[in-house]
């Protein structure tokens, strides 16, 4: 599958019917994620030059936003325990959160943590990635089904939450047009951004590539891939920890050893944390955040292992079997962070026979920005909270609600103070 996806031939995205309808358009030339050729190139670098120079990827930047977050999420969750006898319940937790984190570098902006603007917004991403499929739709097979019966296939309502989240992004260009030195004094990615849409107003309209419309796409993404997966996968750690309690134990023992009491966490804390790393890669393999990559294309004609494939074939990465493969696990169905220690725990194994990020040149734009926040926001919780499984109801359950990236069903869990 490595071999496949990290071709150049193999970096295409295929372009459902789904996603051409939500896109409003034939061509995927709009975004990053379901974009290709020239747009997609340049959107990808701009993207990751000039969030770059905002802090996203750099330690220090992120470290102090994502502290900051931290705390305010384990003051909250405090406080919401306290409510409720001592009971949490787990549904979009981290969501708000992350996204507060991203969008300090995006557009130097921070919410409050009861925004009913973003607390709606992301409720309407939730239900998107819930209602978006990348190969369990019927009008896969039959795409007459789309037009003739689109209740089946949802497509009035993804159409409805994309719009309005592209809304979201609008008034996002607009609060940020009304300072009138964005280009000057560029406070942001969205400052940037709006800076290159008025320097190629210059170019005729067919050889402009940023234009008002990619800054709605390239914004909606990042606020759509930014929260669900981070936040799924945090949620997925909290879940194992309360299923697991001796694995929570140790992840508490080594923060307690290595960052003791008397001070944050740090993410140069991080090469000193192997076990807490080691849980970190196997709840990314338990949890599979992202079981189908969305889907590539070939992008000419290709021969590989003796097989003829036309441009445009679709192909459907099934990350999902690679997680629980025995050949390459041994015993998948088993929680067991070891897996990616040696045994004397003193080096981390096996990492690179999982992809949680995909492969190639499509390979997650937000890696930078997910690892350090998975690592930062799980160790300060462990840090300052106990959890436990609530006595006396059922466990919770490990499947994940339907979506295209799996995040637990809400659950609840026992929240006690250190
Ligand atoms: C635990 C968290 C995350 C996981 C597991 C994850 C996983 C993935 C996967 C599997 C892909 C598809 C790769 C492929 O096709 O080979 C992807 C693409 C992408 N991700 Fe993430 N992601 C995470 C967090 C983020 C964050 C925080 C951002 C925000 C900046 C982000 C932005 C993107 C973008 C823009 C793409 C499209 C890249 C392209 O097509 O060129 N992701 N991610």
């Amino acid at each position: 599958m490595n071999e496949l996806l990290s071709r150049d031939d193999t970096s295409d995205r295929f372009g459902l019917e789904m996603i051409k309808e939500r896109n409003g358009t034939e061509e995927l030339r709009y975004g990053i994620v379901i974009c290709n050729e020239l747009p997609w190139k340049t959107m990808r670098r701009f993207s990751i030059q000039n969030l770059r120079q905002f802090g996203f990827g750099k330690k220090k930047t992120m470290e102090g936003v994502m502290l900051e977050e931290a705390k305010e999420l384990i003051s909250r969750t405090k406080e919401n325990a306290r409510q409720n006898g001592g009971v949490l319940t787990v549904d979009m937790f981290f969501s708000l959160s992350i996204i507060n984190a991203l969008w300090a570098m995006v557009t130097g902006t921070r919410f409050s943590h009861d925004n009913p603007r973003l607390l709606h917004a992301l409720k309407l991403n939730s239900d998107l990635f819930k209602a978006t499929t990348f190969v369990g739709d019927i009008s896969m097979a039959f795409p007459i089904f789309r037009k003739i019966l689109p209740w089946i296939t949802n497509k009035a309502f993804l159409y409805r939450i994309t719009h309005e989240i592209k809304l979201f992004a609008k008034d996002i260009h607009d609060e940020h047009k009304q300072r009138k030195d964005y280009a000057q004094n560029p406070e942001s990615f969205v400052d940037i951004f709006l800076a290159k849409i008025d320097e190629e107003k210059k170019l005729p309209a067919e050889e402009r590539i940023f234009t008002e419309d990619q800054f709605h796409f390239v914004i909606s993404e990042l606020f759509q891939t930014g929260s669900e997966t981070v936040n799924g996968t945090l949620c997925y750690a909290l879940l194992f920890m309360i299923l697991n309690p001796l694995v929570q134990k140790k992840v508490r023992e080594e923060i307690d050893t290595v960052v003791g009491f008397d001070r944050d966490v740090s993410l140069t804390d991080r090469p000193r944390m192997l076990y807490t790393q080691a849980v970190l890669h196997e709840v990314l393999r338990f949890g599979v955040i992202v079981p189908l990559y969305p889907p590539r294309a070939f992008t000419k004609d290709v021969e590989y292992k003796g097989l003829f494939f036309k441009k445009g074939t679709p192909i459907f990465p099934n990350y999902y079997s690679c997680t629980v493969s025995k050949s390459l696990w041994g015993d998948p169905e088993v929680f067991r962070p070891e897996r990616f220690l040696s045994s004397d725990g003193k080096t981390l194994i096996n990492t690179q026979k999982q992809a949680p990020f995909g492969m190639g040149k499509r390979f997650c734009m937000g890696e930078t920005l997910a690892m350090p926040a998975l690592f930062m926001y799980f160790t300060m919780l462990l840090k300052d909270l106990e959890f436990s499984l609530v006595p006396g109801e059922p466990k919770p359950r490990i499947a994940p609600q339907p979506s295209i990236s799996a995040t637990p069903c809400p659950f609840k869990m026992v929240v006690n103070a250190r």
